[in-house]
Order: C-alpha cells, then sequence, then structure tokens
C-alpha cells in the first residue's frame, strides 16, 4: 500500500478514536509535538526505524465546559456542485 494511503489509513482510524470521547464529553487532542520526534520515545515504544509515529492522542476530563471556537467560513475552501448528481451516481457505479 503506498505510504500517502497508508497515512491517511491512520488519520480516519485516529478520528474514530477520537469522536466517542468527544460525544461522551471527554477532552480529546491530536498532538504530534516535539515527543515523536524524540530518539528515546522511540526507543520506548519499540519503533523501528521504518515506522512512523504520527502523534499521541491524549484524552481528559475537561474541568470546566469548553466554548466552540470560532471557525473559518468554508468559502475560499469549497464550492457548490453544480453537476448532475444522478448521471454522476450511475457513471460510477459502471
Ligand atoms: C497528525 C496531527 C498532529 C498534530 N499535532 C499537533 C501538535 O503537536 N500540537 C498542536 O497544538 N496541535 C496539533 N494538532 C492539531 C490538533 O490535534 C487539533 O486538530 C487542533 O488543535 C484543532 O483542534 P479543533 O479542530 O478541535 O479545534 C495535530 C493534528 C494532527 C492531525
Amino acid at each position: 500500500m503506498p505510504k500517502s494511503e497508508q497515512v491517511i489509513a491512520v488519520g480516519a482510524a485516529a478520528m474514530k478514536m477520537l469522536n466517542p470521547p468527544h460525544l461522551l464529553g471527554y477532552g480529546r487532542f491530536w498532538a504530534k509535538g516535539l515527543n515523536s520526534y524524540e530518539r528515546n520515545v522511540r526507543l520506548a515504544l519499540g519503533l523501528q526505524s521504518t515506522e512512523r509515529l504520527l502523534g499521541f492522542l491524549y484524552l481528559s476530563t475537561p474541568k470546566e465546559a469548553t466554548q466552540p471556537l470560532e471557525r473559518h467560513a468554508p468559502d475560499p475552501f469549497v464550492r457548490k456542485w453544480t453537476g448532475s448528481a444522478k448521471r454522476e451516481a450511475t457513471t460510477n457505479l459502471a
């Protein structure tokens, strides 16, 4: 499997691990941080030189309710679908 697909698969798996605690009200955070690059950390985790550490998943109990962050408007990053969904769906199934 290409490396890019392996990294994407790890990202998808990590998000699946982070969503349930979020829904249950726990704090959760994905951080790569400087520890990920430390030789001793890699040794302690038994990582081979061919393996990549993509970060740590932290779980916590918030002391107080967190407020939603202000998000960027999605407009610069998304555009409206203008094609025919019906025709595309048929094409993709072929
Ligand atoms: C692979 C990966 C590594 C990350 N490493 C860090 C990190 O080292 N430090 C950090 O502050 N945020 C890091 N983040 C970002 C946080 O996990 C989080 O997405 C960001 O703080 C925004 O959080 P929010 O979308 O819940 O507001 C990383 C995210 C990913 C996907």
